[in-house]
């Protein structure tokens, strides 16, 4: 029988979300609760905060979509959960959430690994008018920019990533926060640091560009933030700061992502179809531009997907859940949370 709509939650983070898609990929009804403010006098998300939070807003969030899309339960074509990796205390509430609703309705339960959801966005149908059939084929070339994450994917198609490189210590969106902290921004400080820059001369300001030039697509940033600390000590402006921070950032992932696409990661030739960034540093119009013309001078599409769907969202869980029933891929009631969980 055709698969029917497809309920995805998200919980594992500070993001309580819910969303419903029919099969096509089409969205019915999609729902974010974002606990930011919660966290923001604490400088950082507080685990347990955030798992009585999701626990909290998620049946609303749930009962929402569902009346939006004018579904009921019974209705849907399967449950699709965040099940890692993550905060440990919001994925046992959103998975147990999910799985209890399947198992009552009788439908099948899919537990979504957080970064495939994630890598396959680009693909949701209907994003990106001027691709053929709208959204990415496989294979491409994903960055993902995000507080936790910080990786450069070969995504080969359904199951089939390939991590190319990773960060050896901080994630680029925590480098963002933690230097947007030493500036004496508002958490999360990627958006004020970014508004900072636009004031600055990030000539200014030599800062280090950690890993440039060098072999693979490693990312390192803890010497970067050490370095801004010492600017800010020297007193230097912090616009000039921000903006040589900036500057950096955008010009190192540049670099690691013309290596990972020089690396020939692909199995099937003629390779990438496109280069993908996604992730809340996506929403960074200086990556953004410099990730551009990685993409332009290797003759590919730069696919972002629009910010609400960059950052941690329901809609993707939704779509990864999609794209694994399709395939027959299903989860027993008894699959853990793993707040662990590789590509
Ligand atoms: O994907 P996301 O919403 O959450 C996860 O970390 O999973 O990413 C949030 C991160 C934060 O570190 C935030 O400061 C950063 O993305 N961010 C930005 C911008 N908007 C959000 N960093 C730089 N420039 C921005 N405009
Ligand atoms: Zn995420």
């Amino acid at each position: 029988p055709a698969l029917g709509p497809v309920l995805g939650i998200e919980s594992s983070c500070d993001e309580t979300a819910a969303a419903i898609l029919a099969p096509d990929g089409t969205i019915l009804a999609e729902s974010v609760f974002s606990q930011t403010e919660d966290h923001a006098r604490f400088g950082g998300v507080v685990p347990e905060l955030a798992a009585r939070a999701h626990l909290a807003h998620l049946p609303g969030l749930v009962a929402g979509v569902l009346q939006r899309a004018g579904l009921t339960p019974r209705d849907l074509g399967g449950v699709a959960a965040t099940s890692g990796p993550g905060l440990i205390g919001g994925l046992i509430v959103g998975a147990s959430y999910g799985k209890g609703m399947a198992m009552a309705h009788r439908l099948p339960f899919v537990a979504v690994n957080h970064l495939e959801a994630h890598a396959l966005t680009p693909r949701l149908p209907g994003l990106f008018p001027g691709l053929p059939g709208g959204g990415a084929e496989f294979p491409y070339l994903l960055l993902l920019l995000s507080g936790g994450h910080c990786q450069c994917v070969a995504v080969e198609g359904l199951g089939r990533y390939r991590r190319l490189g990773t960060t050896l210590d901080d994630a680029v969106g925590e480098a963002f926060d933690k230097s947007a902290k030493l500036l004496g921004l508002p958490w999360p400080g990627g958006p004020h640091l970014e508004r900072l820059a636009r004031e600055g001369d990030a000539a200014r300001v030599p800062l280090p560009r950690p890993l440039l030039g060098r072999e693979g697509c490693d990312f390192s940033f803890s010497g970067l933030k050490t370095a801004v600390a010492q600017a800010v000590a020297k007193g230097h402006a912090h616009a000039d700061i921000a903006a040589a921070f900036q500057a950096s950032v955008a010009a190192v992932v540049a670099d690691r992502a013309r290596h990972a696409l020089a690396m020939a990661p692909f199995d099937r030739k003629p390779g990438a179809t496109a280069l993908v960034v996604s992730g809340g540093v996506a929403a960074n119009t200086a990556v953004r531009e410099a990730l551009a013309r990685v993409a332009e001078a290797a003759g590919l599409p730069l696919i972002a997907p629009p910010i609400r769907l960059c950052t941690d969202n329901a809609v993707m869980v939704a779509w990864t859940g999609i794209e694994r029933l399709r395939a027959g891929l299903t989860d027993p009631w008894n699959h853990a949370p793993r707040p662990r969980w590789p590509l």
